[in-house]
Formats: C-alpha cells, structure tokens, sequence
C-alpha cells in the first residue's frame, strides 16, 4: 500500500507490479502473547488465520483460551506465513532472530516487529531481503532510533519503515496522559510509585 500510495503521487498507474497476498488462510506466528499479542491473535482468528504462538511463559490453558495452538520457536518460523514479534526487549530477546531464525522461515514469508529494536538483527534482516531469505518485513522499530539517514533498511523495496508509531494514535496518548495523571495522584495521595524505571513499585 505505501509503495502504491508513493508510484500513484509520482504519476503511475502500475496496477499489475502490486498484486498483494491475502491473510485468510495463512498461517500468523505471534511471538509473545501478553497484551498486544492477545490483540494481534484476536484479529488473526478474526481473518479466519491458523495462529500459532511463542511464548515461554504463558501456559497452555491460556493458548487454549484463545484457540492458538503453543509452539517452539523453530516450528512457527518454519510454518508461519506472517510473522508478528510483541515481546519485550530483553537479554534473552534481543538478536531473538538473526541469520540462523530467518533462514527458517519460507521464502514467502513477512516478518514484522513493532515491539522493540534489537529483537531482529538488522544487519542479519537487510542480507535475508536483499538475498530472498524472506519476501518482505515492516519495521517500526530499530535498533537506533530515530533511524539513522544512510540506513541499509531504508534502501530496501521489500522493507516498509515507519517511524516508532505503534502507540501513536490520540486514543493511545490520552490513556497515556490519564495514566501519567493517576500515577501522580496515587505518589501524592497515597505515596505509591508505579512504574518507575528506577524503582521497584513501592509505597515511600
Ligand atoms: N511500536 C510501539 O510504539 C509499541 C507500542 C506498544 C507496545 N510496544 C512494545 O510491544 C511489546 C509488547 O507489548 P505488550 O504491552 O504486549 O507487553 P506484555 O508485557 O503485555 O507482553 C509481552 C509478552 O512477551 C512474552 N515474552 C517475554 N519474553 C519472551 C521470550 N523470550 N520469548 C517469547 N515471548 C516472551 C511475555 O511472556 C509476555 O506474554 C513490548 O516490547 C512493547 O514495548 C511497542
């Protein structure tokens, strides 16, 4: 869609060169099933998808609330058409995929991260679209943000960018703005702190 929206404004109507893949039918692997996961299972069963979920710590009780089926790692890059990441960067998640994952997936395959740069290796994710590894990947998030200007992504055809705009909706900063309000009021009101980097949540 962003690259016909960018051919139309430069004047071309180059409507055999876009022909796109459908999402019912296929296969979505989410990796990490807390909250935006969840979400992103919830419209995957809704297109009728088969969706199969990474996540170590959920349980399978929770997968079969959801009518997902649990897997490791390696079997949902291989069986995934469509793969979502929405874990938190950690120790244990950052370079999660690198050259070794993505040669795992099919060639068909659409990788997306909007969870937290570093968790797909860039270096390793530009060889893997420059080379036909996977067919594409949309990127909201870098390992350096903002992005630097001469980065290798941004010269990919098969790489859709966008700015770290996941949250960035007026809904989103309204319940961000109405969270930052409470969290005040509790320290104020009661001397909770919540969701402070740099402390455990505590009572002062
Ligand atoms: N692009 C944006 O602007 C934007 C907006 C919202 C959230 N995010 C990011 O999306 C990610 C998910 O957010 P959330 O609110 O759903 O978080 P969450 O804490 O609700 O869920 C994270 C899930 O990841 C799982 N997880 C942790 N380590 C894992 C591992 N090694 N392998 C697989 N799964 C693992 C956890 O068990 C949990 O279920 C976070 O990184 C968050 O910062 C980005």
């Amino acid at each position: 869609m962003a690259r016909a929206d960018k051919e139309m404004k430069a004047g071309k109507w180059n409507k055999k060169g876009l022909t796109g893949v459908e999402l019912t039918g296929k296969t979505l692997g989410v990796i990490g099933l807390g909250k935006v996961g969840g979400i992103v299972v919830r419209v995957g069963k809704a297109l009728d998808m088969t969706v199969l979920v990474y996540d170590p710590y959920v349980t399978e009780k929770k997968a079969e609330e959801l009518s997902v089926r649990k897997c490791d790692l390696d079997t949902l890059l291989r069986e995934s058409d469509f793969v979502s990441i929405h874990t938190p960067l950690t120790p244990e998640t950052k370079n999660l995929i690198g050259l070794e994952k993505l040669r795992l997936m099919k060639k068909t395959a659409r990788l997306i991260n909007a969870a937290r740069g570093g968790i797909v290796n860039e270096d390793a994710l530009c060889e893997a679209l420059k080379g036909g590894v996977i067919a594409s990947a949309g990127l909201d998030v870098f390992e350096k943000e903002p992005l630097a200007a001469d980065s290798k992504l941004r010269a990919l055809e098969n790489a859709v960018l966008t700015p770290h705009l996941g949250a960035s909706t007026t809904e989103a900063q309204e319940r961000v703005a109405e969270d930052i309000a409470k969290q005040f009021v509790e320290f104020f009101r009661d001397g909770v702190i919540r969701n402070a980097v740099n402390l455990p949540f505590r009572r002062t």
